[in-house]
């Protein structure tokens, strides 16, 4: 009981962020009868797009609303005083995956080079490459080992979430409301604005 209690956190948002491989498992056909081949099933998504862009549409958008939730854990601690540092790192987790998953489908369906041939794919591919050392050090062991320096690669966040809003914006897709979300999430960061959140918080802990 004790366990569940000290882990729901981190492992609500690895069931969260496993569930929607079950959609992407429905939509292709693995074949391992002669080596491994793997093929897209059409017509599973009812919704008049094609399979590839139904993968592309799954996995960018769980990729950027996984990203958007992990930098509203500091706003959300400002706000509430609460955090855990396993759900941020599961979100992180969660974050990396999808992005290297949605990178992956597109190096299978167009092969790597094309990734050289928009400005939008560059911006996907350079947040894609910040992602993977933040994957490696969003633990405890490298926050003490790097000490300072985690803060300063840990920032490099900000550079993947924007540039991700700039591929997605320049594909014309849903950007916006990430956008607000993080953007208000940079407000409650501002030093002036935390510390009087802070100052309110202790001063309405201190009434009750
Ligand atoms: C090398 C890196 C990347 C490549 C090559 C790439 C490629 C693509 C492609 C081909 C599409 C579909 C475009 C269309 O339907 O017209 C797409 C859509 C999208 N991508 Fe990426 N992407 C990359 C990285 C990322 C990253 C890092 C994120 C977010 C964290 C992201 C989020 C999205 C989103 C949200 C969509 C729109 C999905 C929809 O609503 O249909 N992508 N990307």
């Amino acid at each position: 009981m004790t366990f569940i209690k000290r882990n729901y956190g981190w492992m609500l948002v690895t069931i969260l962020a496993s569930f929607p491989l079950f959609i992407l498992s429905n939509m292709i056909h693995i074949d391992i009868s002669d080596g491994i081949s793997i093929a897209l099933i059409e017509n599973t998504t009812g919704e008049g797009r094609s399979t590839i862009e139904m993968l592309y549409h799954v996995s960018g958008e769980f990729a950027i609303r996984w990203m958007t939730a992990v930098l509203t854990c500091t706003p959300f601690f400002i706000l509430f005083g609460v955090t855990n540092l396993f759900v941020r790192q599961a979100m992180g987790i969660a974050t990396a995956i999808w992005s290297l998953l949605h990178f992956i489908i597109f190096i299978w369906a167009e092969g790597f080079l094309e990734t050289f041939t928009q400005v939008n794919y560059v911006a996907g591919f350079i947040a894609v490459l910040i992602l993977i050392p933040l994957l490696f050090t969003s633990n405890r062991k490298s926050m003490k080992k790097l000490k300072a320096s985690w803060k300063k690669l840990q920032s490099l966040a900000y550079a993947a979430i924007f540039l991700s809003l700039l591929h997605v914006a320049i594909l014309e897709k849903t950007w916006i409301i990430y956008a607000v979300i993080v953007g208000l999430g940079f407000i409650i960061r501002m030093p002036k604005v935390k510390e009087r959140i802070i100052a309110f918080r202790n001063k309405r802990r201190a009434l009750n």
